[in-house]
């Protein structure tokens, strides 16, 4: 009999200590560490596929690695064409977030094609999965559908029906049952995942695992999976909103650098073809603490409007509060205000978010973030017609931003005319007015906005300039504090 001892492992990056501990001393996350039997004889042997032997570089047959389209556009543009055979895809997302509803859109495009689909659903019954697949007009005959948990019943199932994509929704449900742990556990996610991986190379099987992301409920994070698969896939979105975000976090075929844009509708997901335009859809012009900023994701420009709210606080240590944009950017970009342009938030709570849901990580878009927090403290809008790109140094100086021309070109696509740029940015393209700046001060200048009244702190000197309204804008000397 094999021998078991006990083991505690973190949920979230897999390492193994022999004693628990509050805290996980590989990746430092608390209260991640969880009791487990490991079984020393449990692994390995069965993983032992047929030995490849070695072959001249020249001479591997690639052939069988091509890409195969799902058919969701969206879907092949971050894969980098399609599902490839023999690859196993992990996609993660909290629950909700329509992983479940992607996949099998994606399997009825490929089984329209005549072309074999096993879907494993190891949390739905088959009951459940056909209702949602009539909905989604997902009934093909080729689509084999199994409500299943056990994974020598899922290796038989793929015996039997000799499918070309198989996917197993979600690896986190799916047991072996010479595996001593919980379901769920690390051992077990990681070990049922390492021998679907060895079925899919033995067999040029293309399978998706689905995995959720969360801490709750003692499910294993699908960190600990991300070196056993070819391709890791990240669904995103705020369930509150409509649209979902899909990237590669790892792609073993093509580049991690593709965007796939998707929204919730009654009818599954739909690409979202034209999304600067989705993300501009309502907004109101002429309101304070409102900026569009032009960002890139990957290859794509994305328009995004970011907001600010800045209002007097009765606390004594302010409100900070930040939704789809860095806190710790947020808090970086109020201190250059502070020292560099004469804008105090001391006594002020921040609100700072990007509209719509999405995430804008990318120092270009600190200029529009800082403009935005100035505008909300002096009350001030900025000119409908005006994005900003730029990363803001802690002197209050400008750099330069990638792939310029691709966002203002963007953003002269959906009428904007006018974009304040650092001062070296390349020409705009045609249709819009580049206005160049060196430093932050000089940009909140040249849009004419000043600090109101609500302003506590010491004004820094600024250069005097002409706004592009012609308005002169006031010099300011340091106040003795
Ligand atoms: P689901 O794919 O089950 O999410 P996951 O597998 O990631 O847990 O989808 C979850 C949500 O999507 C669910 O709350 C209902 C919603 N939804 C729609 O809005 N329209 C649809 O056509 C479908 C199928 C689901
Ligand atoms: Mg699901």
């Amino acid at each position: 009999m094999a021998k078991v001892r006990a083991v505690f492992r973190c949920t979230e990056c897999g390492t193994t200590v022999p004693k628990w501990a509050g805290r996980c001393p590989g990746c430092e996350e608390w209260n991640t560490l969880i009791e487990e039997l490991e079984s020393a004889s449990s692994s390995s042997s069965a993983l032992l596929g047929p030995r490849d032997r070695p072959t001249p570089i020249s001479e591997v047959d690639v052939a069988e690695w091509q890409a195969r389209p799902t058919g969701i556009g969206e879907l092949d543009r971050v894969l980098g064409g399609g599902l490839v055979p023999g690859s196993v895809t992990l996609i993660g997302g909290e629950p909700g977030i329509g992983k479940s509803t992607l996949l099998l859109q994606a399997m009825a495009s490929i089984a329209a094609e005549g072309v074999t689909v096993l879907y494993i659903s190891a949390e739905e019954s088959k009951q459940q999965v056909k209702l949602r697949a009539e909905r989604l007009g997902a009934l093909q005959p080729t689509l084999w559908l199994a409500s299943e948990t056990s994974l020598p019943h899922i290796l038989d199932d793929i015996d039997e029906i000799a499918p070309t994509v198989v996917i197993v929704d979600s690896i986190q449900s799916v047991h072996h049952p010479d595996i001593s742990s919980a379901p769920g556990s690390v051992s077990q996610v990681r070990e049922c995942a390492a021998r679907l991986v060895a079925t899919a190379k033995s067999r040029d099987l293309a399978i998706v695992l689905v995995g959720h992301v969360t801490k709750e409920g003692g499910l294993a994070g699908p960190r600990v999976l991300e070196h056993v698969v070819d391709t890791v896939l990240a669904f995103e979105g705020d369930r509150h909103h409509a649209l979902r975000l899909l990237r590669a976090a790892k792609h073993r075929f093509g580049a991690t650098d593709q965007l796939g844009l998707f929204e919730m509708t009654e009818d599954g997901l739909a690409g979202v073809p034209d999304p600067s335009r989705l993300f501009l859809a309502d907004r109101r012009k002429g309101v304070s603490g409102s900026v569009v900023v032009p960002t890139m994701e990957g290859h794509r420009p994305l328009l995004v409007e970011l907001q600010a709210l800045v209002t007097r606080s009765p606390l004594a240590s302010p409100r900070r509060s930040s939704q789809g944009v860095d806190s710790g950017r947020v808090s970086l970009l109020l201190a250059v205000l502070a020292e560099r342009a004469g804008f105090s938030f001391a006594e002020a709570d921040v609100y700072a978010l990007a509209v719509g849901g999405v995430k804008v990580a990318e120092p270009a878009a600190d200029l529009g973030l800082a403009l935005a927090l100035a505008s909300a403290l002096a009350s001030q809008p900025l000119p409908a017609d005006l994005v900003v790109c730029g990363e803001v140094g802690l002197g209050g100086e400008l750099r330069q931003v990638s792939h310029c021309d691709r966002r203002l070109a963007e953003a002269a696509r959906l009428g904007f005319t006018r974009a304040l740029v650092p001062r070296l940015a390349p020409d705009p393209p045609d249709g819009i007015v580049a206005i160049r700046v060196g430093t932050l001060a000089e940009a909140i200048e040249a849009i004419g906005i000043r600090p109101d009244t609500r302003s506590t702190a010491p004004s820094t000197a600024r250069s005097t300039a002409r706004s592009p309204n012609g308005a002169e804008s006031r010099r300011e000397s340091p106040s003795e504090d």
